[in-house]
Parts: structure tokens; sequence; C-alpha cells
């Protein structure tokens, strides 16, 4: 089930965006009962980005995209298909993969959007790898997005600590000499937990993030884990194996719950989360787009991508550069 088959697909491109304004945690004690102490210590966060007011998050969506399609050296007339990952699309309909493919002139391409929480941009790439490996498809830009100003309840200082704004991007292609790429890769769900992260009505909003974080906290510190060493043993790869763990980042605890659990060295380990705070479905794209810059992937390297959220929903990736 996890091991994948047909044609090797490879990250041909990745991309960010990260909007200009920035929230410091101190920020936050001007409204609510709050301090930097509590937010770092309880979080690892320090700061994060919002969307500028005109900003949608189909425009993060389209520079990160770009950007990923600049670094991959290819035209916009070589995706067949976009896909847009984000539980904070610009409205129901249409679908905002639609408006980055028309801005980027992907006249040939094919879009949609997909939702599953956190884990959308693992749902989203594990769906194009499943599309070119068959081979109907040779590249697909995949983008993870969210402009979660909209939905947060200020008044919660629970939840409007935790999130920022984002999108990250990536290109995925046929690898053409056959080397490399994806080699295994999982999605679960436990549709019982469902309450547990949710849009709601409220008299301030249509949609507003409501969430029992502490059960998640210990929902994902109990499963996550062993969701992973399970999937490294599916892999065929050993713990220590893995060069790389681009993880969603959404809080310093729950990784290093992680790190000590499985005994990952740390440093193998990238985190932004103290500079973007939990940025969902653009979460593991943007720590993907920072590993890639930082060259911390070379050639044979064997990376890890592992994601949770809202549903509850879990999903990994195993890739080899
Ligand atoms: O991408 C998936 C999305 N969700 C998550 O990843 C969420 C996972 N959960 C978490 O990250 C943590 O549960 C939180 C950071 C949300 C909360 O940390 P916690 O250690 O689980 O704290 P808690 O909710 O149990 O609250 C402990 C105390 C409470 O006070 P009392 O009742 O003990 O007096 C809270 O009211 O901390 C209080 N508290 C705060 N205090 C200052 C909660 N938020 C804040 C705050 N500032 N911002």
């Amino acid at each position: 089930m996890t091991l994948l088959r047909g044609r090797n697909v490879r990250i041909s491109g990745t991309g960010v965006y990260i909007p200009e304004r920035v929230m410091r945690n101190v920020d936050f004690t001007n409204f609510l009962d709050t301090s930097d102490e509590w937010i770092s210590e309880r979080t690892g966060i320090r700061e994060r980005h919002f969307a500028a007011d005109g900003e949608k998050c189909s425009d993060l969506a389209y520079m990160a995209a770009k950007n990923a399609l600049e670094n991959s050296g290819m035209s916009n007339k070589d995706i067949d298909m976009v896909i847009v990952a984000s539980n904070t699309p610009d409205s129901i309909f249409p679908p905002m993969a639609c408006k980055v493919q028309s801005r980027l002139g992907a006249v040939d391409a094919g879009a949609f959007d997909v939702q599953a929480g956190c884990t959308g941009s693992l749902a989203a790439m594990q769906t194009a790898i499943s599309g070119i490996a068959s081979g109907i498809w040779d590249n697909v830009l995949v983008i993870g997005c969210e402009r979660f100003r909209d939905i947060l309840d200020w008044k919660d200082r629970k939840t409007c600590i935790l999130f920022g704004d984002a999108a990250g991007a990536c290109l995925l292609s046929v690898s053409e000499d056959g080397a490399g790429g994806f080699t295994a890769a999982k999605l679960f769900s436990d549709g019982t937990k469902a309450d547990y992260i949710m849009a709601v009505p409220s008299d301030d909003s249509f949609q507003q993030l409501s969430m029992k974080g502490n059960d998640v906290f210990k929902y994902v510190n109990r499963n996550l884990p062993k969701f992973i060493s399970d999937f490294c043993k599916e892999s065929r790869v050993d713990v220590e194996q893995v060069n790389l763990w681009v993880l969603h980042q959404a809080n310093a605890r729950i990784i290093d719950d992680i790190v000590r659990r499985l005994k990952i060295s740390a440093d193998r380990v990238p985190t932004n989360l103290e500079r973007y705070g939990n940025t969902s479905a653009a979460s593991l794209l943007v720590t993907l787009d920072e590993a890639v810059k930082n060259n911390k992937i070379k050639s044979g390297d064997k990376v890890c991508f592992a994601a949770f959220g809202a549903g509850m929903t879990f999903g990994a990736l195993m890739y080899e550069a």
C-alpha cells in the first residue's frame, strides 16, 4: 500500500511567498491577556506574518507558484495541472488553483483545490505524484497557502497566537532518467476527532477557527510518532537513514517530542515556526523551500515529510533526492 509504483516523480522546483507584515508575540499583549514568555515557551513561536488588507489567499498562492516555476527553469506551458491546498480560500468557489493557473499563463493546465487541514499539502502532493506516476500528467504545480487573518478569533488567546499567513509551492515532475523520486506515501484519517479543529460560524464572521488545542496536542503526541515510525518501516527506510525531516510546523514541543521519541538527530529537523507560526497547508512547502535554498538536500539524501491537521488527518511521504 505504502510503496509507490509507476514512473518516478521528482521535485523540480520550490517556491515561497511570505507576506510583509510581521506580528510579534508582544503585539498580542495590546489586546489579550498573554505574554511573549507564555507564547514562546509553550509554542516556540516568536513572530508570524499576515497578509495585507487587499492581499488575497490566491495572491499569496500565485507569488509562491511563480517563484517555484522560476526556480524550476520550466515554462508555464509545461504545467499539466495546478493543485492548491488551503483551509482559507478566497471563497468556497471558484477554486483558487484556477486563478493561479490563469495568472501564470499555464494555458494547457487543469486546476483544482484540495482541503485536508494542515495535511492538505501532503494530500495535494500525493494526488500529483499519483497522476505523474500513472502517466496522465508530467508536471504538476502544488501550492499550499493560507490567509488565516480572516478566520481567527482575535479574542481567543488559545488559538489566534498560533497561526500565520504564507504560501509555499513545489513543481513535481516525471524523472526523465528514472533516478531518485518519491518512494512511499501514506494518508490517515480519524474522523471521530473531527470536532478538535473546526471552522464554525460566529457573530463576527461566516467562518471562525475553533480548536480544542490541548486535545489536539495530546492526540498528536500519542499517535504521530508511531505513525511516522510505522511509515518508515513500511517504506523500508530506517529512521536513522533519513537525512532530512520536513515536518509540519505547529508547535516546537510537538516537534521536540517526535525528535526525542524517534531518536532523531535534531540538526536533521529544520524549523521555521519561530518566524512564521503555524501556516497550516503552507507549512511543509515553506519548510521544503527553505531546505532547498539552504542546500540542506544533497543528491541521494532521503527526505521524510510528515504532517497532521484538522480531521484529524495525518500524512507522510518518503523522497530520495
Ligand atoms: O496544525 C494543527 C493545529 N493545532 C495545533 O497544532 C494545536 C496543538 N496544541 C497546542 O499547540 C497547545 O495545546 C497550545 C499551544 C494551543 C496550548 O498549550 P497547552 O500547554 O496545551 O495549554 P492549555 O490549553 O492546557 O492551557 C494552559 C493554560 C490555561 O490556563 P489555566 O486554565 O491553566 O489557568 C490557559 O488559559 O494556559 C492558558 N493560556 C494562555 N495563557 C497565556 C492559553 N493560551 C494562553 C496564552 N497566553 N496565549
